[in-house]
């Protein structure tokens, strides 16, 4: 915080006392000092005596008389600022300051006490305040915020030593969070505002004096800005210059979105539309916006404080401190019921930041271009598609500002936009982007640092920028290592889309079509798979279909080149490897000379929370293990992993060359994934949020009968959806539906296995424990809905 601003608010900064001149006293100020023969009818004032005065004419003015002690400075700031405006902005209809006789901005008029007050003259601006007449439309609303922009734009470059006065409504000065003043704020604000000061104070106050600052009005209040009549939504004037201060910009913005909250229906589109009002005239920046919100609430804070001091302090408190109040109180619960993150991309979108603003878009327009330029065999996930724009996290953002939490996505594995992985990719970028031709630093530290994650002996690293174009190789190699060309794969197995690797990939198209160099194996599936859970030594009794499927190869003459195993058997609806599976595998895969190929693309990288990968839980080291998706937080890696001895048995026939795979970039994107896996606990996270999914999709189980099967580890999970228990017909519209009531409730899932019926929760490795509990209640209301 800003020491200078802090002092203890005394009853004097506060003091509403305005003086009490005899109006033929101000008659004859005005016939002194400024020529002027007029009426004068009083007007409302908090800390000055206000006149209007006419003349003869018709001539419209406003007299003001300064409290006796009021500080020259703080009148002179205001009268430079409106001669700042004169100059800088002379459409913007502002008061004008009339100079006396002598050419003087003000004088003094003698009470009869001998008090000096300064008095000065003001053109009246002729106009309606807002706050009388009917509620202002979400148009008027916009027309506050671009006329209150409008001003802060015309008093840039002001400068005036007063500037940093106190003004106790300044936010910046964190009143609310003086332990002195929360003394006088009534029990029900100060519950109101519990956790929010210490946020504030944390969080919020810190950052204002980084922000862009100059002179702003800070009082954009519906009694200081008047329209042409009561009904009417046009801004024709702003009065009350009084607390106006150094602060930052935006400060000016959270005041008139705190005022403006407080009068009629107060909606987060009424804010958002005044925020985008504002960045119209005068463009926010992201610094600015992240604290808007925190901003505002601390604005209407304030506000309570001030009024709970002036009941408090006052004798006689005016009528409309108590009658205004539960405004305030309204306001404030509701603003800080709202949620923070999505206000804040609410904001974001308002101000341009998220692609084009949402108005602009046209979701079944884009989706028709987008048909007919991609073509047909695209997909979109949800009855009605999400327009992602923004990642953070584990959240999303929609080009509406709207957040779901991301439940699916194991690309960005250390969350969305990771920074550290984002600087390290924009840096390299900026340096050099070549390719593995010649000698660079990254891509052989990184090679070293990712086999070191592997047992030994798999030390050497090939990169791709794909897991089909890892899968491919590592299939290529074990045909040129093992001198066959047979491939084993599960039933109904994705690997990729390459030639070789879509054929590998038998989810994705009729068995009748498969080539003679395939065989496929049943995933061990213990739900609805010929050995069920608890069949005594279920997971050997799986492996051994590995035989039939060998002598298959070798009977067609193709030998047994390699065993393509998804650790996590994620295309079959989430199955973990059980014990004793993959040695008995791997060794009847070696048997008969081929290799065993770990696809670790979807279950690496802690994926399961004890071990770095899936194949570790097994006393198997591959010949070759194939990695992609998470390995670049959304940047296209993949790699192949294998030993020196069946690296030089390839060597020996091919060279190998990847344009982009293995890349200075690509390098340096993939080290920063692994530097943030070290660095932040990422591994524990994947363990605790797992111990939070796995006990709670167990009562959801219970409780549901939908949920027929609950298997997983970690942050991988898939929920096995059927109609019946005896017969376990899946239930696909079911869990379609599931899916897409989640998706309307912010929650974005997918779904997988043979028959689209397994509900699949494959996150960032960053979802946390609370994001897991989130999700368990959002899981609890689609399936109460199905
Ligand atoms: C187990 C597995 N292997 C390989 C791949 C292919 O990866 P990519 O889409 O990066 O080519 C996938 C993709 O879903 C996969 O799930």
């Amino acid at each position: 915080m800003n020491v200078a601003l802090q002092r203890p608010l005394s009853a004097v900064d506060l003091n509403f006392n305005p003086p009490r001149f005899p109006v033929g006293q101000l008659r004859d100020s005005a016939r002194e000092h400024w020529d002027l023969e007029v009426e004068l009818a009083p007007l409302d004032g908090e800390r000055d005596q206000n006149h209007r005065l006419t003349t003869a004419d018709g001539a419209s003015y406003v007299l003001k008389v300064s409290a006796a002690g009021e500080s020259e400075g703080a009148v002179d700031f205001q009268v430079a600022a409106l001669r700042h405006l004169e100059r800088q902005a002379p459409d913007l209809p502002v008061p004008r300051v009339i100079a006396s006789k002598k050419g003087n901005d003000r004088e003094w008029i003698i009470a009869v006490d001998g008090a000096r007050h300064m008095v000065r003259l003001l053109k009246w601006i002729p106009g309606v305040p807002l706050s009388r007449g009917n509620p202002l439309t979400l148009n008027g609303l916009r027309n506050v915020a671009a006329f209150q922009a409008k001003l802060a734009r015309g008093l840039r470059g002001l400068f005036h030593p007063h500037a940093r006065h106190f003004v106790a409504w300044d936010i910046q000065r964190g009143l609310l969070l003086e332990p002195g003043v929360q003394a006088w704020v009534a029990d029900d604000a100060k519950a109101l505002c519990a956790d929010f000061y210490a946020r504030i104070q944390r969080e919020v106050l810190p950052r204002l004096p980084g922000l862009r600052a100059q002179v702003v009005h800070s009082d954009g209040h519906a009694d200081n800005l008047l329209r042409t009549g009561s009904d009417t939504d046009e801004i024709v004037g702003v009065i009350d210059f009084g607390d106006m201060v150094h602060a930052p910009l935006v400060q000016d913005l959270a005041v008139t979105l705190a005022s403006f909250a407080r009068h009629g229906e107060m909606s987060l589109d009424n804010a958002v539309a005044q925020v985008e009002a504002w960045n119209a005239v005068l463009p926010l920046m992201d610094d600015e916006l992240e604290v808007l919100h925190d901003l505002t609430l601390l604005r209407l804070a304030t506000a309570l404080c001030l009024y709970d001091f002036r009941i408090h302090a006052t004798e006689k408190p005016p009528a409309w401190l108590t009658e205004e109040r539960p405004d305030i109180v309204r306001s404030l619960s509701r603003f800080l019921a709202l949620d923070r993150a999505e206000v804040h991309e609410r904001y974001r979108a308002a101000c341009g930041r998220v692609g084009r603003a949402p108005k602009d878009i046209d979701i079944a327009e884009l989706r028709e271009r987008r048909s007919r330029s991609l073509g047909p065999s695209y997909r979109l996930f949800y009855d009605r598609p999400v327009h992602l724009v923004r990642g953070e996290g584990t959240w999303l953002f929609d080009a509406e500002g709207r957040r779901y939490l991301d439940c699916y996505n194991n690309v960005a594995s250390v969350g969305h936009c990771h920074p550290h992985v984002v600087a390290a990719l924009s840096r390299q970028a900026a340096t050099l982007n070549t390719h593995t031709r010649y000698l660079h630093d990254n891509v052989v530290r990184y090679a070293e640092r990712l086999t070191a994650t592997m047992p030994e002996p798999l030390r050497v690293c090939y990169f791709v920028c794909t897991g089909t174009e890892a899968i491919d190789l590592a299939i290529r190699i074990a045909r040129v290592v093992s001198k066959n060309e047979g491939v084993i794969v599960s039933d109904d197995s994705y690997h990729g889309n390459s030639n070789v690797v879509g054929a590998a990939s038998t989810c994705m198209y009729p068995k009748s079509e498969q080539p003679a160099w395939l065989a496929t194996v049943p995933p061990p599936n213990g739900y609805r798979g010929e050995y069920r859970y608890g069949t005594p030594d279920f997971g050997r009794k799986y492996a051994a279909h590995i035989d039939p499927a060998i002598a298959k190869l070798q009977k067609r003459k193709q030998g047994a080149a390699a065993w393509v195993c998804d650790i996590i058997f994620d295309s079959n609806g989430t199955i973990l490897s059980p014990p004793g599976y993959l040695e008995y595998t791997a060794r009847a895969m070696r048997a008969a000379g081929g290799l065993f190929i770990a696809d670790e693309v979807q279950s690496g990288f802690y994926r399961t929370g004890e071990e770095m990968w899936a194949f570790r839980y097994s006393d198997v080291v591959p010949d070759i293990v194939a990695l992609g998706k998470p390995i670049g937080d959304g940047h296209p890696i993949g790699a192949v992993i294998t030993t020196p001895a069946i690296a030089a048995k390839f060597a020996a026939k091919f060279s190998y060359f990847n344009t982009f795979g293995g890349n200075p970039v690509s390098a340096a994107v993939g080290m920063a994934v692994l530097d943030v896996l070290e660095r932040e606990g990422i591994q524990q996270n994947v363990i605790a949020a797992g111990k939070v999914l796995e006990p709670g999709l167990a009562k959801l189980a219970a409780r549901y009968p939908l949920v027929a099967d609950v298997r997983g580890k970690g942050l991988f999970w898939g929920l096995e959806i059927v109609r019946d228990h005896e017969t376990r017909t899946p239930a696909v519209a079911e869990a379609d539906r599931i899916t897409n009531l989640l998706r309307e409730d912010g929650f974005l899932l997918g779904r997988t296995g043979a028959f689209d019926n397994v509900i699949k929760i494959r996150p960032p490795l960053v979802f946390t424990p609370d994001n897991a509990r989130m999700l368990l209640e959002g899981l609890d209301r689609a399936l109460a809905q199905v």
